[in-house]
């Protein structure tokens, strides 16, 4: 029997290369279009907003990573009411991804955000904080990490966390 799979499924259903082979069918990859893969993490990221603990800001984050082997990671604000200990759904879902993806590393993120019963008009982007954690994280596995940024009115695509805290912070020696 055939299976169908696109660039972007393999992520979202688990269809990595190696359960393909333990499968044992035979697969037809059909190309899909960038928008359409965008279009797929992004739905993710809104997905993931359902899952936000934010009593405090009713403001609720989600975010998608999607790994170089293709597995996709959600996350979504944790709010606390010692406010500091509040997490971003950016860096849940980050620090969540490499803690359980073995050795693959993270090639994209897809960030969105619900307010007052709907998606956000606007954009919004990730904190100089999670920028930090994105920075580090794309020299520790030499790989750029392609930010998608969801607003019902407006989509942006960052090629870099660089791009948007290019001053970042670093230990001494500049690189
Ligand atoms: N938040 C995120 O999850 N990601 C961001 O990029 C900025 C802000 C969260 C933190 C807090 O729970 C709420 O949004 C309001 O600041």
């Amino acid at each position: 029997s055939f299976v169908v799979a696109n660039a972007a499924t393999p992520g979202v259903f688990g269809l990595t290369p190696n359960i393909r082979q333990q499968l044992d069918k035979q697969y037809i990859d059909v190309a899909i279009s960038e928008e359409h893969a965008i279009a797929m993490i992004s739905g993710l990221a809104k997905n993931a907003t359902k899952t936000s603990y934010s009593p405090y800001s009713n403001f609720k984050v989600g975010a998608a990573v999607r790994m170089a082997n293709g597995k996709v990671f959600t996350g979504s604000n944790q709010e606390n009411a010692a406010y500091s200990a509040c997490l971003c759904a950016e860096r849940v879902a980050l620090l969540y991804a490499c803690a359980n993806a073995g050795d693959s590393y993270p090639v994209s993120i897809a960030i969105a955000a619900y307010q007052n019963g709907d998606f956000t008009k606007n954009i919004i982007t990730p904190c100089g904080e999670c920028c930090q954690v994105l920075i580090e994280m794309e020299k520790r596995f030499s790989h750029n990490i392609t930010i998608y940024l969801y607003g019902k009115n407006e989509t942006k695509i960052i090629k870099s966390a660089k791009d948007l805290l290019p001053l970042a912070f670093e230990l001494g020696v500049r690189s």
